[in-house]
C-alpha cells in the first residue's frame, strides 16, 4: 500500500470564523510575521493545494517567497518550488491565472469527469473517478508527494476535515469581525469525525496562531473503513432488527471480508456474516480490525454466540464502531466486554447519526 501524504491545513480567519469578506477585494487577515511562517510551511511542503474557488477569488501564486528558503530547498536536492495542485468539478479556471502562469513547477488539476477545461502544456489534468479527496492523496503519493499543504478555501477545508484526512491544522485568528453571512466560512456544515488536539498557542502581532494535530485514533483509514461499514447497512433487509454493516481488515487496512445483517440467514448479524467468510485459523485475524456501524452485541436471543463472543474467539484485537447500541431490546455490554478482555475499542460517535438514519424503523430512533 502506498503511504498517503501528511496533510497540513492552513487558514486565516476572522474572530467570527470567516475566511474573507463578501466583497471582490481580498480581505487580508495575515500579518507579515504570520505570512513568513506560512512561507516556511510552503517551503517544507512537496505540494500546495487550493480549491478552484480560491484560484478564482484570490488569484494566488502559491510560491515560496523567501529566496533563502528556496535556496535551502535546492541545497537539499528538492525542487525550488512545491508542486501546485487544485481541484475543480466544473473546470471553470482561467488559464491566465497566476496558478498556471507563475513558477517553474508542475501544476496539477484534479477534475471531475465532464469538467470543461483545457490547459495544454500549462498543467496536467487528472480525472477523478470519485469525489472523495482520498483519491487525490493516493495520486499525489504516486507522484512522490509526502507532505501536502492545503491553503483553502472553505469548501476544501470542510471536505478534508469531514473525510478525516487532515493530520494537522494551523489556524491564524485575526482580531477583526466580518459579520456578513454572505462571506465564506473556514468550515461549512458537516460531520467531523476526527477530534483535534491543541498543541500550540501563540500571538504573532496580535494574530492568534493555533496548532492542532488530529488524534491518532480514529485514523483517516479507520474513518474510511467505518464509513464503508455504515454504507453496507443499506443492503440489509428493511425489517432486520438492527440494520448494520461490518468490514473486517488486516493490520494495514486491506479488506478481508464484509458483512451486513440478514446476509445469508435472516438472523445473521453483520460481524458474524463477515467472520463466516474467513477461515477461523487465518493468521491475519491476530492483527485485524473489525469495523461495525453498531457496537457489537453481547446478548443474543436468536443465536447462542454474541458478536462480542465471536470477535473474542477469533482473536481480533481491535474494534471500531459508530453507534453505541441503544437499550431497545437488551442492555448491550459489547464495548465493555471487549475492553475488559484487553481488546482495543474505538467509538466514533460523530458518525452515529449516519447509522441511525438506516434504523428509523426501530422504536425511538430518529434520523
Ligand atoms: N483566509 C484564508 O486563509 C483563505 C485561504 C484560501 C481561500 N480563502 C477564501 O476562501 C474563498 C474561497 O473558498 P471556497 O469555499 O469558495 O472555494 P475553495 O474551497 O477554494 O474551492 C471550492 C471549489 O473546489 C472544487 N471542488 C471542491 N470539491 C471538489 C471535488 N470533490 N472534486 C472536484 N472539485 C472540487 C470546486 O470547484 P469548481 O467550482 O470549479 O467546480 C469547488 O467550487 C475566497 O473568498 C478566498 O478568499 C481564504
Ligand atoms: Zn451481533
Amino acid at each position: 500500500m502506498i503511504t498517503r501524504p501528511y496533510v497540513l491545513l492552513s487558514a486565516a480567519q476572522s474572530l467570527d470564523g470567516y475566511l474573507d469578506d463578501a466583497s471582490d477585494e481580498r480581505l487580508v487577515l495575515s500579518t507579515e510575521d504570520d505570512f513568513a511562517e506560512v512561507d516556511r510551511l510552503r517551503a517544507e511542503a512537496d505540494a500546495i493545494l487550493v480549491g478552484a474557488g480560491t484560484v478564482r477569488a484570490d488569484n494566488p501564486r502559491l510560491l515560496v517567497r523567501s529566496p533563502e528558503l528556496r535556496r535551502a530547498r535546492v541545497a537539499e536536492g528538492r525542487p525550488e518550488q512545491p508542486i501546485k495542485v487544485t481541484m475543480t468539478a466544473t473546470g471553470d479556471l482561467d488559464p491566465e491565472s497566476r496558478f498556471f502562469t507563475t513558477g517553474d513547477t508542475p501544476k496539477l488539476v484534479y477534475a471531475r469527469p465532464g469538467a470543461k477545461a483545457e490547459f495544454g502544456a500549462a498543467a496536467t489534468m487528472v480525472e477523478l473517478a470519485e469525489p472523495g479527496f482520498g483519491a487525490v492523496l493516493d495520486d499525489l503519493a504516486t507522484r512522490g508527494v509526502r507532505r501536502l499543504l492545503v491553503e483553502g478555501g472553505g469548501a476544501v477545508h470542510t471536505r478534508f476535515l469531514a473525510d478525516g484526512l487532515a493530520d494537522e491544522l494551523r489556524l491564524a485568528i485575526a482580531p477583526v469581525f466580518v459579520g456578513d453571512p454572505r462571506a465564506p466560512r473556514f468550515v461549512g456544515p458537516g460531520t467531523f469525525p476526527r477530534p483535534m488536539t491543541l498543541t500550540d498557542v501563540r500571538s504573532l502581532d496580535g494574530v492568534a496562531v493555533l496548532r492542532y494535530v488530529a488524534a491518532t485514533e480514529p485514523s483517516s483509514m479507520d474513518i474510511q473503513r467505518l464509513r464503508e461499514a455504515i454504507a453496507l447497512a443499506a443492503l440489509c433487509p428493511p425489517r432486520a432488527t438492527f440494520r448494520v454493516g461490518a468490514v473486517l481488515t488486516d493490520a494495514e487496512g486491506a479488506v478481508l471480508a464484509t458483512g451486513h445483517s440478514g446476509e445469508g440467514d435472516p438472523h445473521n448479524h453483520a460481524e458474524q456474516a463477515a467472520l463466516a467468510k474467513l477461515d477461523p485459523r487465518d493468521p491475519r485475524l491476530a492483527t485485524a480490525t473489525m469495523y461495525s456501524s453498531l457496537e457489537p452485541c453481547s446478548v443474543r436471543s436468536s443465536s447462542p454466540a454474541s458478536c462480542t463472543r465471536l470477535i473474542l474467539d477469533a482473536g481480533i484485537p481491535r474494534v471500531v464502531f459508530a453507534w453505541r447500541e441503544p437499550e431497545i431490546f437488551v442492555v448491550c455490554e459489547g464495548a465493555e466486554q471487549l475492553e475488559a478482555a484487553g481488546r482495543r475499542v474505538v467509538e466514533v460517535s460523530a458518525l452515529a447519526r449516519d447509522v441511525m438514519r438506516e434504523n428509523t424503523h426501530l422504536p425511538g430512533v430518529r434520523a
